[in-house]
């Protein structure tokens, strides 16, 4: 028996040294120390022993399996440090190299018209609100004063989704879902997309608009032509001119729409070449949004006091604004999305 745990312990302890990693190890254990192992084994045939033998040798068999234990777990302990010392090697970045560089996007330049003119009115005091594209006739038409036999809900001009639902024709039915769930004193302004059967060099059957307006107590056109003087300034300059002519809309009264001096002519009406100018048509003036003082009868849909209460608002074209803006006169290039042409902003 002597004989044999000497063996085993010599075997077992060169059978050790000789792993090369932890899988050779754990294989090792088993042979040695496993449930089947060799000095597992000989442990359980201790009851053959004679019984004056049998102190020692469980002394030694003991002493044998401690010191197996202990190899195994600094071979362990090794084995591990090596395999991570070999992954932090291998997985070394070297964060000074040059990285990739991803190509990047921008912001389209309609958008960014956007976020301009929104900003402006932020500025001043507004929020921003928004309604849903598809709109049921109630909050397009009915309560903007639009009556059913109004031009505006021709089938030309309206895309219908069904009998009463369509896709929003303007951002004014914002005004409605807003002024619905609150009360004065508001101060809004909502963009988006908007739609109309209608395609050609300056109408897309989508497009954008920007709503706005203000209610409280004695607000007047001279609030109006205040507010959306001082955007056109803003947005074009601050030497632009700015005119307010008498014009109709079902959900204002009075209602005006708003011309600056021509951005492209300079007011002149004559090109460099003393032909007509093409954007103004000789006029001098470009229209660029429409306003007005909000109808009583819409402040009736809303549950307003049109006695207590008065307020102005305004539309305004996103397409239209960047167009101006930047000389351009064709709408499509706006959604055709060639890069050469969205670079340039
Ligand atoms: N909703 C009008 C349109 O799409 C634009 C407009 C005109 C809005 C006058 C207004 C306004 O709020 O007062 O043509």
């Amino acid at each position: 028996m002597r004989a044999d745990l000497e063996r085993i312990r010599h075997d077992a302890l060169a059978d050790l040294d000789r792993c090369a990693d932890e899988a050779a190890l754990e294989e090792a254990r088993l042979r040695y120390l496993g449930r089947k192992g060799e000095l597992t084994a000989v442990l359980r045939g201790m009851r053959e022993v004679p019984e004056a033998e049998r102190p020692a040798m469980g002394e030694l068999a003991n002493t044998i399996k401690v010191e197996v234990e202990e190899r195994l777990a600094a071979i362990r302990r090794r084995l591990e440090e090596e395999r991570l010392a070999k992954s932090l090697a291998e997985e070394r970045l070297d964060v000074t190299l040059p990285g990739i560089r991803l190509p990047r996007g921008r912001v389209h330049p309609l958008m960014q018209v956007q976020e301009e003119v929104t900003g402006i009115f932020v500025a001043m005091g507004f929020e921003v609100a928004e309604g849903p594209d598809i709109e049921d006739d109630y909050h397009n038409f009915e309560a903007l004063n639009i009556p059913r036999d109004h031009p505006a809900r021709d089938m030309q001009d309206t895309f219908f989704v069904s009998e009463d639902r369509v896709l929003r024709t303007h951002t004014s039915p914002v005004q409605i879902r807003v002024m619905e769930s609150r009360q004065p004193p508001l101060r809004v302004i909502a963009p988006g997309a908007v739609y109309r059967q209608d395609d050609d060099v300056t109408h897309s059957p989508t497009f954008h608009q920007i709503e706005g307006f203000w209610v409280d107590e004695r607000i007047t056109f001279g609030d109006l032509k205040g507010v959306l003087s001082e955007f056109l300034r803003r947005f074009f300059g601050p030497g632009t001119r700015v005119r307010f002519r008498p014009s109709f809309f079902p959900f204002t009264e009075p209602s005006a729409e708003v011309d600056i001096g021509c951005v492209l002519c300079g007011g002149s009406g004559k090109q460099a070449d003393g032909a007509a100018c093409r954007m103004c048509k000789q006029s001098g003036w470009v229209e660029i949004l429409g306003s007005g003082m909000i109808d009583p009868n819409v402040f009736g849909f809303v549950g307003y006091d049109a006695e207590r209460f008065s307020g102005f608002a305004f539309g305004v074209g996103v397409e239209r604004l960047a167009m101006l803006r930047y000389g351009i006169g064709d709408i499509r290039l706006f959604y055709e999305n060639d890069l050469r042409f969205l670079r340039q902003f």
